[in-house]
């Protein structure tokens, strides 16, 4: 792999032809697969996306990719680990002089439209972290009747964008690059500053006006900023400040 450049991600890679879901294929073989071994897949049948969506994935035109980590921290602090798959993707593109937003917590976008979901998914018993499956999808060389027509308005490509054929092991090489950097700090130092940086310089939220939906619940607010936690920190109508978890959240513009 030339343009790996790593110590332990991406050192192992599993590679498959079509798969149901890699992040399924990763949960399974986690147990006994070393941190940092990544499948990845020219095809996913049923991939899936956050909560219970299935995820487009078209044979050959995407980066259907999990990497399988094992970090020894606290398990509430795993949905941070989306935060540093996003800054990592939004750095590879930019290495690649494409530029992007991130929306928080685990959306890339190109002209306001998706083109990489993050889905971070953990095992873990009495609050110790068995392992955490980190699954990245990214639409890279979708023609436009590549993507399904109810998601015309809502999802996009780096090709139909930027009108040029993307070099997928180029951009998976700097994605594991950039990923392994952030994540050697979170593991090691415990910090998450640098990706929180890169997330709130090309944010796609801040100081915009957002429904945040919970379940049925519906609140609007405005979005202040992303805080050293890698919380949401949004101002609600009432004039009360409070900071938002990831969770199960879907954040949307007004
Ligand atoms: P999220 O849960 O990530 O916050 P959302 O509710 O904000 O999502 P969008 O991300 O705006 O929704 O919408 C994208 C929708 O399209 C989601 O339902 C997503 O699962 C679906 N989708 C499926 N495949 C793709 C794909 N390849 N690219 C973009 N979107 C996709
Ligand atoms: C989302 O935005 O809802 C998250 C999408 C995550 C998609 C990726 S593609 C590789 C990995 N395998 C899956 O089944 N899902 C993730």
């Amino acid at each position: 792999e030339p343009y790996l450049d790593t110590s332990f991600i991406g050192r192992n890679i599993k590679y498959f032809d079509t798969i149901d879901s890699t992040n399924k294929k990763a949960k399974e073989i986690a147990f006994d697969e070393n941190e940092g071994t990544v499948v990845i897949s020219e095809e996913q049948t049923e991939g899936k996306g956050r909560l219970g969506r299935h995820w487009v994935s078209p044979k050959g035109k995407g980066i259907w990719m999990s990497i399988i980590l094992k970090p020894k921290v606290d398990p509430i602090k795993v949905s941070k680990i989306t935060l540093l798959g996003a800054a990592a993707v939004h750095k590879a593109l930019k290495n690649m002089n494409i530029e992007s937003q991130i929306k928080w917590p685990n959306d890339i976008l190109i002209d306001g439209k998706k083109i990489c979901g993050i889905l971070t998914e953990m095992n873990c018993e009495l609050n110790m972290i068995n392992y955490v499956v980190m699954g990245i999808g990214i639409n890279v060389n979708f023609n436009q009747e590549d993507i399904p027509v109810d998601l015309k308005d809502k999802a996009m490509s780096i090709k139909i964008s930027k009108d040029i054929e993307i070099n997928r092991k180029e951009l998976l090489g700097n994605i594991i690059n950039e990923f392994e950097k952030l994540y050697i700090d979170f593991r090691d130092k415990k910090t998450i500053s640098k990706a929180i940086k890169v997330c709130r310089e090309s944010s796609a939220l801040i100081g915009k006006e957002v429904r945040i939906i919970k379940g049925e619940e519906e609140t609007l607010g405005k979005v202040l900023d992303i805080n050293e936690e890698g919380e949401l920190v949004v101002e609600f109508q009432d004039g009360t400040v409070d900071n938002i978890y990831s969770g199960e959240v879907s954040v949307r513009g007004l």
